[in-house]
């Protein structure tokens, strides 16, 4: 796979790799080489999976989740450096790619952070600038050899490749990245509506992720699949570009995509490369619990033994706005839910009213759903999984999955 070639990959050739056995200064290979993003999944993602995806040529995208305290997310970012091959970009790197996008002289980390937006509304704009300085980095050595401190040499942190935001309106935040953000930071915007991927070309946004209704986790009720989705936005985007200049962003597919055949299938669509999620879930650098994995890779027929719902968001009371939900893999609350709605004129459990489905008498309470969070009882939490689980059979690293949807495992040579 050529760089140069792959719209997605070509945003990130100024972030580069020492090249061992090339004079110093001399380096230089592009650090992400797979067109393949793997998903900020709070809780099923974490330091040592970011590393491994980055270390084999991947594009990480940290979670940053549901978050309450920036300094422990900084902390965990900073684990992240000690596992990256070389410990990270080096510094006689700076500015070496003579490649488009390359023209500034900021050191950048080789994985992205990943922000649900209106989360981040909630929390204000500290942490986001935190990064943006780069305080998720660790002191690391200068070209002359001293060490730098976070106090004293803020200028030689490095912020990372780029940034995700989904689920909100990215727009004060991409507007501060631009003002604030080093130059070579890129913005990765996910979307669930042609509109929203129109809106994205029209703010100048890099990387448009194109998330489908496969897709596990959170994402719209209504329902695009990947096959129509992909090649309308591709189609809106040319015309814009042909009617007005607007440059079309780099597009990734997301959802359900757990196979080389169907990275070939959306490639063919127009999308230069994919986000996964629920296919990294079961890796084994992925921080889930075994049993959660275990389940996973024992479901099959996708489109049955996952099913969207909002449920859980109403049990878990995050505030989740109109017109998301999420998709889950089948467990004792979303068949009753669903058994609920046959029988009852209420088509989406509110608040207290949620919690009823958790026991077969229907008067569950919140103390029972807080019983089932400290059990990890999947019966009852969810199992945040797309339609691709059928396709998930054998529990491996990160780095062989990532060959095995690229075919580029020993068995494709
Ligand atoms: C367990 C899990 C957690 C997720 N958490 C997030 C999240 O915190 N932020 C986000 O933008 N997307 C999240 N997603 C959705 C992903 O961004 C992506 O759209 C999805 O994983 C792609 O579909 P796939 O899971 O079928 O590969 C999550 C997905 C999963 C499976």
């Amino acid at each position: 796979m050529s760089t140069a070639k792959n719209q997605f990959l070509s945003l990130f050739s100024h972030i580069t790799r020492r090249t061992r056995g090339v004079g110093v200064g001399k380096l230089s290979t592009p650090w992400f080489t797979k067109p393949i993003a793997s998903a900020p999944m709070n809780g099923w993602s974490g330091p040592k999976l970011v590393a491994a995806v980055a270390n084999h040529g991947g594009v990480p995208i940290f979670p940053i989740g549901y978050f309450t305290d920036p300094a422990a997310i900084l902390k965990d970012l900073q684990s992240i450096l000690p596992l990256l091959s070389d410990n990270g970009p080096q510094q006689d790197d700076i500015g070496d790619s003579e490649e488009e996008g390359a023209g500034n002289k900021t050191e950048l980390l080789p994985y992205a952070v990943g922000f649900i937006t209106f989360w981040l509304d909630r929390q204000g704009p500290d942490l986001l600038l935190k990064i943006l300085e780069g305080q998720g980095d660790l002191p690391h050595p200068t070209p002359s050899g001293e060490t730098t401190t976070t106090g004293g040499a803020k200028k030689a942190l490095r912020p990372p490749a780029a940034v995700w935001f989904s689920f909100g309106d990215y727009r004060p935040y991409l507007k501060l990245i631009r003002q604030h953000g080093a130059a070579g930071t890129r913005v990765i915007v996910q979307v669930q509506t042609v509109q929203e991927a129109i809106d994205a070309q029209r703010d100048g946004v890099d990387v448009i992720v194109l998330q489908g209704t496969e897709s596990g986790g959170h994402g719209a009720q209504r329902v695009r699949p990947l096959l129509s989705f992909i090649p309308e936005v591709v189609e809106a985007l040319q015309e814009r570009n042909k009617s007005n200049g607007l440059k079309v962003p780099a597009i990734l597919a997301a959802g359900g995509i757990s196979l080389n055949s169907q990275w070939r299938a959306v490639e063919a669509l127009g999308a230069s490369g994919v986000v996964v999620g629920t296919g990294f879930m079961p890796t084994f650098e992925s921080p889930g619990a075994q049993h959660a994995k275990e389940r996973i890779l024992n479901a099959s027929d996708g489109g049955d033994s996952t099913v969207r719902t909002r449920i859980f968001d109403e049990l878990r009371d995050f505030g989740w706005p109109e017109g998301y939900d999420g998709r889950v893999v089948r467990n004792l609350v979303t068949d009753r839910e669903e058994e609920d709605m046959k029988t009852r004129s209420v088509v989406e459990p509110k608040g207290a009213e949620a919690f009823k489905v958790l026991r077969e008498d229907r008067t569950g309470t919140k103390e029972d759903w807080k019983r089932a969070v400290k059990d990890q009882d999947l019966d009852y939490i969810p199992l945040w999984a797309g339609t691709g689980v059928g396709l998930l059979k054998k529990q491996m690293s990160a780095a062989e999955w990532m060959d095995q949807l690229l075919g580029e495992s020993e068995k494709d040579k």
